[in-house]
């Protein structure tokens, strides 16, 4: 990721980030609603699950400028998720899914550029917790 990228994604999540419980839900209702089909990997009550997330999420932009201790987490949690059952196609729909609530929540702040940055980020993020998957 380059610099503006960085830059984009650190700036626009320390303003989402406030309303950090509200966009999981969000998430969660929306990936839920659109796939239904992946419920079911989920515990019934996803109370936990979505500070889980979210945590993940704040580690992750925390961490992108020390890809030295960032893409070790991300394998290891790429294993784990192997283990729950995840393929490399739901890592698409997980990443679409928090665009779209992403841009929803930032409203009038959103633009083609955040949309670019957030989705090369999470691209990164998915592809390295494949290798993590692939490595088990
Ligand atoms: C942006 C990428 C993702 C991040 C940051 C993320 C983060 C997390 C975290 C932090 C946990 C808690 C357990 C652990 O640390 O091992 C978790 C659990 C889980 N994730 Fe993900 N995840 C991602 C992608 C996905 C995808 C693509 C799926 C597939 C639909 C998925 C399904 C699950 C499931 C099924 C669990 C376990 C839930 C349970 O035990 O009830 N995750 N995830």
């Amino acid at each position: 990721m380059d610099e503006p990228t960085i830059e984009l994604i650190e700036t626009s999540f320390q303003a989402l980030a406030p309303r950090g419980d509200e966009l999981v839900a969000a998430f969660y209702d929306t990936l839920f609603a659109q796939h239904p089909a992946v419920r079911p990997m989920f515990s019934d009550d996803i109370t936990a699950q979505r500070g889980a997330l979210l945590g993940a999420l704040v580690v992750t932009v925390n961490n992108l400028r020390k890809p030295d201790v960032l893409l070790p987490t991300l394998r290891e949690l790429g294993a784990r998720h192997a283990g729950y059952g995840v393929q490399a196609a739901h890592y698409d729909v997980v990443r679409d899914t928090l665009l779209s609530v992403m841009a929803e929540l930032a409203g009038d702040l959103w633009s083609a550029d955040l949309a670019a940055a957030w989705t090369s980020a999470l691209d990164v993020v998915g592809a390295t917790m494949l290798e993590g998957a692939a490595q088990g």
